[in-house]
């Protein structure tokens, strides 16, 4: 069946980044010249996907705004001929349809994926996670797609992470039964030091059978107390079978200040306006650093 929605939950408080999340949400950050949330919805648009379906809480209307049309600042632009800046502008809001829906308590993942059931139903759909920005010449999800047609079962995309970094993750234990894919034997979220000697970390790009719902309905708190998704995942893995994919491409941690900085190098550097004059200013800075 064709997947067409994608959920994007961004009801979380970004705490990792206080102050700068005070009054702005985490996913309006910048880096280089977008908001981390455009490259979410790029990429999604780019696996031809044909809705977003935002799961927000109060004070992130900004995301919502970004993603609409503004008729003040379009008529300013075009007013003044700023015809560029008119197209850029215009390229945000027809990208792709966007809906809504409130996560009225923060009670994790697993719940924030629980209350799109409403407006995704009975059909297949992705879930991409703001903070996990991939860079890929074919885009993550897309490449998830193309292992959800092959093999006909919900997929999890990983990565290999070091062992002593697998606490922070959700961590999936399994066998490869293809280039890249594995057919998932247990899941455990952010797993205690020692219990497991898996490396192969879950990154924030889903593909997920309907059948999820129910299997979030009878997941009760787990890691710090909340709903996790990758519980109700172990269980979809028991009822129908689950495959993680080792995706091509550059996952950058843009929830956190150190993966973000990651982040803004590797996209100035693809930059086309500005790579070059970065990488040079960069090799300066480098050399005047080894000095
Ligand atoms: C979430 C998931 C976790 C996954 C991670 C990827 O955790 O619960 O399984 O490995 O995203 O970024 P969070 O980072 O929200 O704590």
């Amino acid at each position: 069946m064709n997947v067409r929605k994608a959920v994007v939950p961004v009801a979380g408080l970004g705490t990792r980044f206080l102050p700068a999340t005070k009054a702005i949400p985490k996913e309006m950050l910048t880096v280089v010249d977008r908001p981390t949330i455009q490259y979410i919805v790029e990429e999604i648009v780019a696996s031809g996907i044909k809705e977003v379906v935002l799961v927000t809480a109060s004070g992130k209307s900004a995301i919502e705004n970004h993603f609409d049309y503004s008729f003040e600042l379009e008529t300013f632009l075009a007013q003044k001929g700023k015809m560029d800046l008119l197209r850029e502008v215009r390229h945000i809001s027809g990208l792709i349809e966007v809906v809504s829906i409130r996560q009225k308590e923060p009670l994790g993942l697993g719940h924030a994926i629980k209350v799109t059931e409403p407006v995704i139903g009975n059909e297949p759909f992705v879930v991409v996670l703001g903070d996990d920005m991939v860079d890929a010449t074919v885009p993550c999800v897309f490449q998830m797609l193309k292992v959800f047609d092959k093999f006909q079962k919900s997929v999890v995309a990983i990565q290999k992470v070091p062992l002593d970094e697998a606490h922070r993750y959700g961590i999936v234990e399994g066998e490869e039964v293809a280039e890249g894919v594995y057919k998932v034997e247990r899941l455990i979220e952010k797993p205690s030091p020692g219990t497991s000697k898996s490396d192969l970390a879950i990154i924030g790009r889903y593909v997920l059978s309907p059948d999820i719902y129910s299997c979030l309905n009878r997941t009760l708190p787990g890691v710090g107390g909340e709903i996790q998704l990758t519980d109700a995942l172990d269980y979809l893995r028991k009822k129908q079978g689950l495959y993680a994919y080792k995706f091509k491409g550059n996952r950058y941690d843009a929830g956190d200040k150190m993966g973000y900085l990651q982040a803004t190098v590797n996209y100035a550097l693809a930059h086309s306006d500005l790579g070059e004059r970065f990488k040079a200013y960069l090799q300066k800075l480098v050399a005047n650093l080894d000095e």
